[in-house]
């Protein structure tokens, strides 16, 4: 399987657009070893022809322009991504749906119940796209049903239900059901490998840790180092852990986790502008390094 990490970053992207804050504006400046990413998403293939894409994101078209295997090769209005699968109905996870309208099919997309509520109610995009080609829904199980997707050779997905929570506009924003969050294991049947991906994990619950220690990736949540975050740097009031994501630093969290786990790699994606980790020499991002944990980055391929 071969596995493409096209965007590295947490809503709103390294530099954000309106973001002034320590790690930002020394991206901006050149002070800061590090690099800028994209917001949220990847692609996976087993044939290396046909990618699925994780995640529709609002960077899709420069994601797309970054790698040629996603580019039209075949006719005169093509793309090498034959489905589209959503872990959430986020802003940073689908807004390239809208960005992709002129497909010249319906796009299939596969998520759960949930977020198909909200990409029809809160955050209306299969609406709007009925005005274009359309969206041919397939309904992803919140039981952990493995399921295929045509042309997706060799490769097999199971959703697994996440604690996290749901998009402000959601109408379950205060009332979290099943399958507003899932991550996915992605299995290779022909090397018998497998990839757990969540880019947004609120709570670690055993049966996401078992998907985690079984994977051979483990690609997970690396929005935030402190759960206040976003207060320390004067931004917003509001926990990471309201927006349904761990922090690495605190007991119990992500590093903590990743950290007891044998078998697999073990990478954080969807990283918030302010995470200290986006400093290639800062202490925290040391702290990471001595336990083997990798900081994912744009153009990142994966091969297993
Ligand atoms: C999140 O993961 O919490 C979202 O990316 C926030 C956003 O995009 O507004
Ligand atoms: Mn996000
Ligand atoms: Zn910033």
């Amino acid at each position: 399987m071969h596995i493409r990490l096209l965007g590295t970053g947490a809503g709103g992207g390294f530099p954000q657009w309106n973001c002034n804050c320590h790690n930002c504006s020394r991206l901006r400046k050149g002070s800061i070893k590090s690099s800028a990413r994209t917001q949220s998403s990847i692609t996976v293939s087993g044939n290396g022809e046909d990618w699925v894409l994780f995640n529709a994101s609002p960077d899709i078209r420069a994601q797309i322009e970054s790698f040629p295997p996603l580019q039209p090769a075949r006719k005169i209005r093509d793309t090498g991504i034959c489905s589209i699968i959503l872990c959430d109905a986020q802003i940073d996870h689908t807004t390239g749906l809208i960005i992709m309208r002129e497909h010249d099919k319906p796009w299939d997309v596969y998520c759960t119940s949930a977020v198909h509520e909200d990409m029809t109610t809160g955050y209306p995009i299969f609406n709007m796209l009925s005005h274009f080609r359309g969206v041919n829904w397939h309904e992803v199980s919140t039981e952990q049903t493995p399921f295929e997707i045509p042309k997706a050779d060799n490769l097999i997905f199971t959703a697994v239900p996440l604690k996290s929570e749901a998009p402000p506009f959601s109408p379950h924003r205060h009332n979290t059901v099943a399958g507003d969050n899932v991550g996915y294991k992605v299995e290779d049947t022909s090397t018998g490998k497998n990839l757990f991906y969540a880019p947004g994990l609120g709570t670690m619950e055993d049966h996401v840790l078992e998907f985690m220690s079984n994977a051979d990736v483990v690609l997970v949540d690396g929005t935030v180092w402190t759960n206040d975050e976003m207060s320390r740097h004067g931004i917003s009031d509001k926990l990471a852990s309201e927006m349904g994501h761990l922090d690495q630093s605190s007991k119990g969290g992500i590093m903590e986790m990743l950290s007891g786990l044998e078998k697999p790699r073990k990478i954080l994606i969807h990283i918030n502008n302010t995470n200290p980790i986006l400093d290639e020499e800062s202490d925290e991002r040391k702290q990471l390094d001595a336990l083997g944990i990798e900081v994912s980055y744009d153009g990142m391929d994966i091969n297993i």
